[in-house]
C-alpha cells in the first residue's frame, strides 16, 4: 500500500463552519495571538485564556466535519493514511481517520500547569461538560490547562510527524497558510520521490522546486480534485 501524510491546517475545517486565524475575519482579527495562544498570555491572564478555549471548545460542539475531512478517511480503503493536522479540532477523528498526529494540541483534552506534556497528567474532557474552571486541578495539584501547544511551546510531536513525511509516497498540504513553523517546515522531509499536492482557495507560500502540484479550490472541492487525480494515476 502506498503512504499518504496529510498535512491539514484550519482551513480544512472552514466549511464545517470553524473560523480559521489569519483569512479576512479570522480569529487572529478579534484576538490578540499573544494573550490568548501563547505561554506568556497564559502567566499573565490564566482565566481568559481558559475561558478562550472553552468558546472553542463550545463551538466544536456545534459543528460536523465536512467531506474533505471524510474523504481523506475514504483514503484508507487504498492507502496507508497518516493525518498531520495543526488543528485542535477533532473533526478529522469524528470523520473516521485512524492515524492521527496533532501537533498543536488538543481541545477536547485538558492537562498541567506545571508538567503539560506528562501522559499521567493528560485527561480527555467529557463531551457533555467541557468546561475548565480556573481553580480545577491536574493530577499533579497544579492548574488543569488546555492541551494546546502554545507560541513559546515546545512541539513535541514534529519528531514523528517528519519521520511520517519522510516515508510517504504522496504528501497532501490543505488548508494552511504555511506561516507557522516549525509545522510549515515538515513538508522539507518528503523524499525526493514523493508526489506533492497543495489544496488551498488562495494558496500562500508554495514550497518552491519541489514540484508542487497546486489544487487552487476549498478543502472539499480540492480533495475531490485530488481523488480523481489518485484514481486516474492507478
Ligand atoms: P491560517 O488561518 O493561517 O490559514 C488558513 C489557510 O486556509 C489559508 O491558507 C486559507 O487560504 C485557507 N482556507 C480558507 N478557507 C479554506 C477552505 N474552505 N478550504 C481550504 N483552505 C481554506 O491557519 P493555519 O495555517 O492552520 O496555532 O494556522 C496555523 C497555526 O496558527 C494554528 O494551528 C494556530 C495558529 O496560530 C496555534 O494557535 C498554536
Amino acid at each position: 500500500m502506498k503512504k499518504i501524510v496529510f498535512i491539514t491546517g484550519a482551513g480544512i475545517s472552514a466549511e464545517s463552519g470553524i473560523t480559521t486565524f489569519r483569512d479576512s475575519d479570522g480569529l487572529w482579527e478579534h484576538y490578540r495571538v499573544e494573550d490568548v495562544a501563547s505561554i506568556e498570555g497564559y502567566w499573565r491572564n490564566p482565566e481568559l485564556v481558559i475561558g478562550f478555549y472553552n468558546d472553542r471548545r463550545r463551538q466544536l460542539g456545534s459543528v460536523k466535519p465536512n467531506r474533505a475531512h471524510l474523504l481523506v478517511a475514504e483514503l484508507e480503503k487504498m492507502y496507508d493514511v497518516t493525518v498531520v493536522t495543526q488543528n485542535v479540532d477533532n473533526l478529522h477523528e469524528q470523520a473516521g481517520s485512524s492515524n492521527i498526529i496533532h501537533l498543536h494540541g488538543e481541545l477536547m483534552k485538558a492537562t498541567s500547569t506545571d508538567n503539560p506534556n506528562d501522559p499521567d497528567c493528560i485527561v480527555t474532557l467529557p463531551s457533555t461538560d467541557s468546561v475548565i474552571n480556573y481553580g480545577d486541578k491536574a493530577k499533579d495539584g497544579s492548574q488543569l490547562r488546555p492541551f494546546i501547544v502554545w507560541f513559546g511551546e515546545a512541539v513535541p510531536m514534529i519528531e514523528p510527524a517528519a519521520e511520517e513525511v519522510a516515508k510517504a509516497d504522496i504528501v497532501v498540504i490543505v488548508g494552511t497558510s504555511l506561516n507557522v513553523y516549525p509545522a510549515a517546515g515538515l513538508v522539507n522531509y518528503a523524499s525526493r520521490n514523493a508526489d506533492i499536492y497543495l489544496i488551498d482557495p488562495a494558496p500562500h507560500n508554495v514550497p518552491q522546486n519541489m514540484g508542487v502540484h497546486v489544487i487552487a479550490k476549498k478543502a472539499t472541492e480540492g480533495m475531490e480534485e485530488l481523488c480523481n487525480l489518485l484514481n486516474n494515476k492507478e
